[in-house]
C-alpha cells in the first residue's frame, strides 16, 4: 500500500524540550492506546459517541484500597470520606460507598445528592465556608458531622442549640502553617496567631456547643509528606490542650484530603513517577506521629478526605482530531472536539496523552486546541505528536479529578459519561447534553416571541 505523503518538517531544537527523563512531551505512559480496561476505543466512540469521559472502576476501587490498606494496616480508627466536590458522579460515589467511604461535602447541593444515593446524615461530615442557617440546622438533626469555619458560624450554632433545646456537638476547622506555601488561610481558625484557641474559648464561655473533633486540609496536591507530619503534631497537641483545659473528649482529627495523583502539574519539571510519594509514604508519616504522640490507650478517630489521589487516574477522556492546522510561527495545531469547558484541569496539568493508532512520520511540538472559539481553549501547548490524521483518538489522562465537577456548559453541550466495570461491561454513567437540558430552565417572555 502507498504511504501517505507528509511533508519533512525543521525542527528547530529549543532547550528545555527535553529532559533527562527522555521527552518532556510524553513523559509517561504508552502513546499508542487503542482499549480502556480491555474495552476497544472505536467501540466506545462508535456507541456513545466523541467526545466522551470513561472510568474505570477497577482503577477506581484499586486507587481507593491502596489508600484505604496503608492507613487501616498502620492505625487502628480510620474513616475513609468522598471528597464529592472531586467527582459527584452518582455511580462514582455509589462505588466508594460500597467500599465503606462516608461521605464529605460542602454545600445543601452535595448533602442532598449524598442521600439520594441512600447515604444517612450521619454519615455525612459537613464541612466549607458557607453553610446557610437552615441547612445547618438540617445537617444537625440529621447528625451530620458538621466542622466550624469561622466565628459567626459559631454563632448560627448557638442559634441553633438555643431553638432545639440541645447542646450541640461539633469539631472546629483550623488553618496551620506547614511549611505549604502559599499557605491556606481563608478557611476555618488560624492555629498560629491564636484565633483558634479564641473560638474554643468563645465556644466553652457560652456552653452550647461540644467541640468533639479537629479538621484540617492544608492543600492539594500536596508533595512533601512532611507537612502532613507537622499537621497531625499540630492537631494532636491542639487536641490534648482543648481536652485537659476543658471537658471535652476530641473524638476524630480530620486531616481532610491533599495526596497527589500521578498527574504532571505544570510547572513541575521531573515526572510524576520520580516526584510524586507514594501513598504509603503519607501514611508513615500521619500514622507514626499519631502513634508516637498519642496518649496511652487512646486512639481517635482518623478521618481522611482524600478525593483526587483515588479518582484522577480512573478517568480518560477520548477526543478527535477535527482539523490540523500550521500557526503563523510554523508551529503545528491540531484542533480537538473537547476543550477547557470540559478539561478544567488541562489550566494545572500537561496530561498524557495517547493516540489510538500507529502513526509513522516524525514527532514535533505541537499545540492542541479545544473547539471553543476563545483563546484560553488550549489542553496542551506542548505536545509532542507524530503527523496525527484528522479523526485522530486521542487519549487524554488522568483527568478522573475536579472535571466533572468544575466543567461548564460553556459553547458546547457536555458530552457522555461512561464507566467500565470490573467484568468490562461498559454502563452510561451520563447523558450527553442536548438543548432541552439547556431550555428547559430559561422563559421566554410572551410579548419576545418571535412566531
Ligand atoms: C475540606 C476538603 N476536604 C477534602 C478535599 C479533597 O482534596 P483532594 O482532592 O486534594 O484530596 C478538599 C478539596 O479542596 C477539601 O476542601
Amino acid at each position: 500500500m502507498k504511504k501517505p505523503y507528509e511533508k519533512p518538517v525543521i525542527q528547530k531544537l529549543i532547550t528545555g524540550y527535553i529532559n533527562k527523563f527522555a521527552n518532556i512531551f510524553s513523559p509517561y505512559g504508552k502513546k499508542v492506546r487503542k482499549e480502556i480496561d480491555g474495552v476497544p476505543i472505536s467501540s466506545l466512540i462508535e456507541k456513545f459517541g466523541s467526545p466522551l469521559f470513561v472510568f474505570s472502576e477497577r482503577k477506581l476501587r484499586q486507587k481507593f484500597r491502596e489508600i484505604k490498606n496503608a492507613f487501616t494496616l498502620r492505625y487502628p480508627n480510620v474513616e475513609f470520606s468522598w471528597s464529592y466536590k472531586t467527582n459527584y458522579l452518582d455511580a462514582i460515589c455509589a462505588i466508594l460507598h460500597s467500599e465503606g467511604e462516608t461521605a464529605e461535602v460542602v454545600s445543601e447541593f452535595e448533602y442532598e445528592k449524598a442521600k439520594r444515593l441512600g447515604i444517612e446524615g450521619n454519615q455525612i461530615i459537613y464541612n466549607g465556608p458557607y453553610k446557610p442557617i437552615e441547612f445547618l440546622k438540617t445537617a444537625i438533626q440529621e447528625g451530620a458531622k458538621i466542622n466550624i469555619d469561622h466565628f459567626d458560624e459559631i454563632n448560627d450554632l448557638e442559634k441553633i442549640a438555643d431553638e432545639l433545646g440541645i447542646k450541640i456537638k461539633a469539631g472546629i476547622r483550623l488553618n496551620m502553617d506547614t511549611g505549604i506555601y502559599p499557605q491556606w488561610g481563608r478557611f476555618g481558625f488560624n492555629l498560629e496567631n491564636g484565633q483558634a484557641w479564641r473560638a474554643v474559648k468563645r465556644i466553652v464561655s457560652r456552653g452550647k456547643i461540644e467541640i468533639n473533633g479537629l479538621h484540617c486540609h492544608i492543600g492539594t496536591f500536596i508533595l512533601e509528606s512532611k507537612a502532613y507530619e507537622i499537621e497531625m503534631k499540630k492537631l494532636i497537641d491542639f487536641a490534648y490542650k482543648i481536652e485537659d483545659e476543658f471537658n471535652f473528649k476530641i473524638e476524630y482529627l480530620d486531616i481532610g484530603g491533599g495526596f497527589p495523583s500521578r498527574n504532571r502539574l505544570r510547572g513541575i519539571y521531573l515526572p510524576p513517577d520520580v516526584i510524586i510519594p507514594s501513598i504509603d509514604e503519607f501514611a508513615e508519616k500521619i500514622c507514626d506521629t499519631l502513634l508516637s504522640n498519642l496518649r496511652s490507650g487512646d486512639y481517635p478517630k482518623l478521618i481522611i478526605e482524600s478525593g483526587r489521589a483515588i479518582v484522577d487516574e480512573a478517568g480518560y477522556l477520548i477526543t478527535t482530531v477535527n482539523a490540523i492546522k500550521r500557526l503563523p510561527d510554523g508551529k503545528k495545531a491540531y484542533i480537538l472536539d473537547a476543550g477547557v469547558n470540559i478539561l478544567f484541569t488541562a489550566f494545572w496539568y500537561h496530561f498524557n496523552i495517547e493516540i489510538d493508532r500507529e502513526v509513522n512520520g516524525p514527532c514535533e511540538p505541537c499545540v492542541l486546541y479545544g473547539p471553543l472559539c476563545m483563546n484560553i481553549d488550549v489542553v496542551e501547548d506542548t505536545a509532542y505528536l507524530p503527523p496525527i490524521p484528522r479523526g485522530t483518538k486521542l487519549i487524554i489522562s488522568p483527568v478522573g479529578a475536579y472535571n466533572i465537577t468544575q466543567w461548564m456548559q460553556f459553547i458546547r453541550y457536555r458530552p457522555a459519561v461512561v464507566l467500565i466495570g470490573e467484568n468490562k461491561e461498559v454502563d452510561l454513567i451520563r447523558e450527553a447534553e442536548d438543548l432541552t437540558d439547556i431550555t428547559r430552565r430559561e422563559h421566554l417572555p410572551e410579548r419576545l416571541k418571535l412566531k
